[in-house]
C-alpha cells in the first residue's frame, strides 16, 4: 500500500443542489482525475466562470480543466443520448471530452423504456416527484439482474437477449396503451448512441486503482445528497442510489484507503426539489424571496425548489454518515439583506421531547416540529473574499453552524462565480496548488 495520497470526496449534505458543481470546478485543476460514481442525469451541476454558465448532468465537473481525466465509474446509470448531447455542447465551447474520458464497461444504461416507466409511475399514487429521467427503473433493473451495461454493447451476439429481459417486464407493466417503441427500435437507437463513445468504454476500476497506486490525485464527485440516499435519506422520497460515501466504494471498486478527506457541501439555508419531508420549509413570500434571489429552479427539470432554513440535524446527519472532515457553506450571499435568519436546532417530537436525530419513518417526520433560533440579518456578503470582510452578524451565523456541526468550515461561497468565496483553514486549500 502506498501512503501520502491526496484524494478528496465532495458530497451533498442536504437534498441536493448545494453547489457541488461550483466547488468541484474550483478544486479540480489540482486533480488528475475527476470521478462520478453514482446517480445519472438526475444530477444537474452548475459551473459559472466569468459570467458564463455551464450545466452538467453526467460529464464530471472537472471538464473545464483540460488536464483532468474524466471517469464515469460503474455505479453510475448513464443516459447515452444525453451524454452525447453534453459532449457536443462542450465541443461547441471548445472543450474536448472524448480524448480524456473513460466510461465503465460495468455502468448500467438508462433505456427509453426505463424513462417511460418512471414517468408512468409518477402519474400514479406512488408519485414522489422524481426527475422523470428513468433513474429508479434503471437501478431497479440492475438489482434484479435484468440491467444492460455498457459492456453489453461490445458483445452484439448477446445484446438482444440481454435487452429483451428487462424490456418485456416493462412492456407488461406499461401495457399496450403506452408509447413504447419496439425492442428492435430501442436496440438500434441505443447502439447509435454508444457508437461515438465506444473507444471510451473500459475498466475504470483498474484505471483508478493504478492512479491511486501512482499517487495521482483523484477528486470524487458526489451527485444528489445524504437526505436523498436510498438507505439514509427520507425514504421513500429519495433517489435510487447510495449518494453518501458508501456509494463511492461500491461505485468505483476502490477501497476506503483511496479516501483522504470528505468535504460536505451545504447551502447556508436549505432547498428541496420534489416531494417529501422538509421541516424547515419556509412558506409564503419569504420562501419566494429566497427562491428568486437564489435562482432556486432545478438545473435538470426547471422545477421551483422548495426553500427552508439551515437545519442542524439534517446537516449533522450528513456529516456523520459521510465522516465529513470539512464543510463548504454555499450561497451565503442569498441571505443578504434579510432582517432575520433562522436555524433549526432540533425537533420537538410532539410529546415535549427535544431531539437532534432524524426520524426514521415517513409518518414520524410528520410528527416533528422544528425548534428555531433567530439570528440578526446582515447587509452584504456577496463576493466577499475573506472572513474579515464578512459583516459581524454573518460571522456569528457561520460560527454557530460550525460549533454545532462537529466539523469545521472549509470554504465559504459568496456568489456563483468560481472567484466568489474563500477557503477557511487549510482543509481544502491543502488540496490546491498555488495558482
Ligand atoms: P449542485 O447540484 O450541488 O452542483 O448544485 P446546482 O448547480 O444544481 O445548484 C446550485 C446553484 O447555485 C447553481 O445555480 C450555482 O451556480 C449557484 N451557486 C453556487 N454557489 C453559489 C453562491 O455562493 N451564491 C450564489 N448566489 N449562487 C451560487
Ligand atoms: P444534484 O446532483 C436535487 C430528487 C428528485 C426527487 C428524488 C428522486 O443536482 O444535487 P430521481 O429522479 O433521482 O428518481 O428522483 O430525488 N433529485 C434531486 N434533487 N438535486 C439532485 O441532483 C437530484 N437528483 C434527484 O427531485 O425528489
Ligand atoms: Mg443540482
Amino acid at each position: 500500500m502506498r501512503s501520502g495520497s491526496k484524494n478528496l470526496v465532495i458530497l451533498g449534505m442536504q437534498w441536493g443542489d448545494e453547489g457541488k458543481g461550483k466547488i468541484i470546478d474550483l478544486l479540480s485543476r489540482n486533480f488528475s482525475y475527476v470521478v462520478r460514481f453514482q446517480g445519472g442525469n438526475n444530477a444537474g451541476h452548475t459551473i459559472v466562470v466569468n459570467g458564463e454558465t455551464l450545466a452538467l448532468h453526467q460529464v464530471p465537473s472537472g471538464t473545464l480543466h483540460p488536464k483532468c481525466f474524466l471517469v464515469v465509474a460503474n455505479g453510475v446509470v448513464l443516459n447515452l443520448e444525453v451524454f452525447n448531447q453534453e459532449i457536443d455542447r462542450l465541443k461547441q465551447r471548445g472543450v474536448d471530452v472524448l480524448s480524456r474520458l473513460m466510461l465503465s464497461e460495468k455502468a448500467h444504461v438508462i433505456l427509453p423504456h426505463h424513462i417511460l416507466l418512471d414517468q408512468w409511475r409518477e402519474g400514479g399514487a406512488g408519485r414522489i416527484g422524481t426527475t422523470g429521467r428513468g433513474i429508479g427503473p434503471a437501478y431497479e433493473m440492475k438489482s434484479s439482474r435484468m440491467g444492460v451495461r455498457l459492456g453489453d454493447f461490445l458483445h452484439p451476439e448477446t445484446l438482444h437477449t440481454r435487452m429483451e429481459l428487462g424490456y418485456r417486464e416493462v412492456a407488461a407493466r406499461l401495457g399496450s396503451q403506452s408509447a413504447l417503441p419496439s425492442l428492435e427500435e430501442i436496440i438500434e437507437r441505443t447502439q447509435s448512441w454508444v457508437a461515438p463513445l465506444k473507444r471510451c468504454i473500459g475498466n475504470t476500476q483498474t484505471l483508478l486503482y493504478d492512479a491511486w497506486e501512482q499517487k495521482s490525485p483523484i477528486l470524487f464527485e458526489g451527485a444528489q445528497a445524504s437526505l436523498l440516499d436510498i438507505d439514509h435519506g427520507t425514504y421513500p422520497y429519495v433517489t435510487s442510489s447510495n449518494c453518501s460515501v458508501g456509494g463511492l466504494l461500491a461505485g468505483t471498486g476502490l477501497s476506503h484507503h483511496a479516501i483522504d478527506m470528505v468535504c460536505g457541501v451545504t447551502k447556508a439555508y436549505a432547498t428541496r426539489v420534489g416531494d417529501g419531508p422538509f421541516p424547515s420549509e419556509i412558506d409564503g413570500s419569504l420562501g419566494e424571496t429566497i427562491r428568486t434571489r437564489g435562482k432556486e429552479f432545478g438545473t435538470t427539470t426547471g422545477r421551483p425548489r422548495r426553500c427552508g432554513w439551515f437545519d442542524i440535524p439534517v446537516v449533522r446527519h450528513g456529516v456523520q454518515i459521510n465522516g465529513a472532515g470539512g464543510l463548504a457553506i454555499m450561497k451565503l450571499d442569498v441571505l443578504d439583506g434579510l432582517e432575520e435568519i433562522k436555524i433549526i436546532l432540533g425537533y420537538s417530537d410532539g410529546s415535549g421531547g427535544f431531539t437532534r436525530h432524524l426520524p426514521g419513518h415517513e409518518s414520524d417526520w410528520k410528527e416533528v416540529s422544528p425548534i428555531e433560533k433567530t439570528f440578526r440579518g446582515w447587509g452584504k456578503t456577496a463576493a466577499c473574499k475573506q472572513w474579515s470582510d464578512l459583516p459581524k452578524e454573518a460571522q456569528t451565523y457561520l460560527k454557530f453552524i460550525e460549533d454545532n456541526m462537529g466539523c469545521p468550515i472549509a470554504y465559504v461561497s459568496t456568489g456563483a462565480d468560481r472567484r466568489e468565496g474563500f477557503f477557511m483553514s487549510d482543509i481544502l486549500s491543502s488540496f490546491m496548488e498555488p495558482s
